[in-house]
């Protein structure tokens, strides 16, 4: 068991250099199983979700390794397997992601199904019926999707919900189908542009990408491609409300504030000073912030991936805040733990009351997931003394060495392996 332990209360200050979004990056190593060609991805994080799909892609026999330069090199030359298994998938639900790269590169697949996960039941109908649109065969039984098709055919796929896997899914299924797809309320979200590039790079004919209705003209093949992985918003989110639950004063690099539309909208209603040069985004903020409503919605919405870190922060507001989750069901997992923090919140179905103290207290907790991990460590840089944030293995998935950026710009956080 691995553990945080952090003394709150140092203001962040100084210029931090992002990782790449892991959101992109696990799709682009998926779709790289649809040409025999060799891929290379640059900018990839290293991050325990990128070594799962690593494993997934050697488990089908595709070969994927780090170059000296630190760029991750695909070949999926060769026989391939068509098995997920769920040893790989439990570990890590976007494995998922592989389902629709394996229909359309070999015409079958075997993949274990993900199951529930810590932030809700997390269904996958509309990736399977829209894959069935395709022409797939789509079966579950024994904890299993086999799918096959002989060839997938273009077709108009409606989503009833923006979805983020099952756009991608789709996406890199009917590249290689016959004839034209269109994909209707697409999810629009920075990662799934940054797929449509890489695939158009690979020889792709897709179009509407950053709109909700994707036009994916079939090819018969598509070949490598050398693509660097977008900067990730998430991580651009984190470290700046970090740097704001601190009073700090922090420049993210590159920032690509276009991604963070919303996200930098409500720190400015809190009262942060922000500004965005090129492409850094530097925030400072004084005081406790002001208490604001945020409501969680697809892209361009504001993203759950921030909604804790947005509780953590507006825990020490001025006011009340009401912050409601519309992505999913149950990522208010965290808030008894930043209660015992001596926040006051209250859950209310998919919205939190967040009504504003004017400090939180250091305490241990436990990281219940990725997102809801990496809050509880906000809070403990802000909180009055020391927090224990166990469970933290959750985190390590999603962040490239967080401790070590948040140690470079000045708190105090160490990483301990507690002993059983
Ligand atoms: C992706 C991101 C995740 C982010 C989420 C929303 C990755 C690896 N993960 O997850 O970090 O929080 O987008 O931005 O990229 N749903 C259905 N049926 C489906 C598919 C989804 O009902 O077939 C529901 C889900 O249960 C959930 C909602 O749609 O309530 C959003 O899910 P989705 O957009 O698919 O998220 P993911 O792709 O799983």
């Amino acid at each position: 068991m691995t553990r945080y332990i952090i003394q709150g209360g140092i203001p962040l200050s100084g210029e931090i250099k992002l990782s790449g979004a892991k959101n992109a990056a696990l799709k682009m190593m998926a779709a790289s199983i649809l040409t025999s060609d060799i891929s290379v991805l640059k900018n990839v994080p290293s991050i325990k979700d990128v070594d799962t799909m690593i494993q997934v892609l050697e488990f089908l026999g595709v070969s994927a390794s780090f170059n000296p330069d630190g760029d991750l090199h695909i070949d999926a030359a060769g026989d391939l397997s068509d098995k997920a298994p769920y040893e790989l998938v439990s570990q890590m639900r976007a494995s998922i992601i592989v389902l629709g790269p394996l229909l359309a590169r070999l015409g079958r697949a075997h993949v274990a199904l993900p199951g529930g996960c810590n932030i809700g039941s997390r269904q996958i109908d509309l990736h399977l019926g829209g894959l069935k649109a395709l022409g797939a065969k789509i079966t579950t039984g024994h904890g299993y999707i086999e799918g096959e098709c002989s060839d997938l055919k273009g077709t108009i796929v409606t989503l009833d919900f923006p979805s983020v896997g099952a756009t991608e899914n789709l996406l890199m299924a009917a590249v290689l189908a016959k004839g034209t797809t269109v994909i209707e309320n697409a999810a629009r979200e920075p990662e799934v542009t940054d797929l449509v590039l890489f695939l158009n790079k690979m020889g792709g004919r897709i179009s509407g990408e950053d709109t909700a209705v994707l036009t994916i003209e079939g090819v018969d093949s598509l070949h490598g491609a050398v693509h660097e992985i977008m900067p990730d918003r998430i991580e651009a989110g984190t470290m700046l409300i970090a740097a704001a639950m601190t009073n700090g004063s922090i420049q993210v690099d590159p920032g690509h504030a276009e991604h963070l539309g919303i996200v930098l909208e409500k720190l400015s209603l809190t009262g942060a000073d922000l500004s965005v040069a090129n492409s850094t985004i530097r925030l400072t903020t004084k005081g406790r912030p002001a208490a604001l409503d945020v409501s969680t919605l697809p892209y361009p919405g504001f993203p759950t991936d921030l909604q804790p870190m947005i509780a953590a922060y507006l825990s020490c507001a001025e006011g009340i805040s009401i912050l409601t989750e519309n992505v999913f069901e149950n990522r208010f997992m965290y808030i008894d733990e930043l209660n015992r923090m001596g926040a006051d919140i209250r859950l209310d179905g998919h919205h939190a009351i967040i009504k504003g103290v004017k400090s939180l207290s250091g305490a241990p907790v436990r990281a219940p997931d990725l997102r809801a991990g990496a809050a509880l460590i906000l809070a403990g840089l802000g909180a009055e003394g020391e927090t224990i944030v166990e469970d933290v293995g959750h985190i390590e998935r999603g962040y490239e060495g967080l401790e070590e950026k948040l140690r470079y710009l000045g708190a105090d956080i160490v990483k301990e392996e507690a002993v059983c």
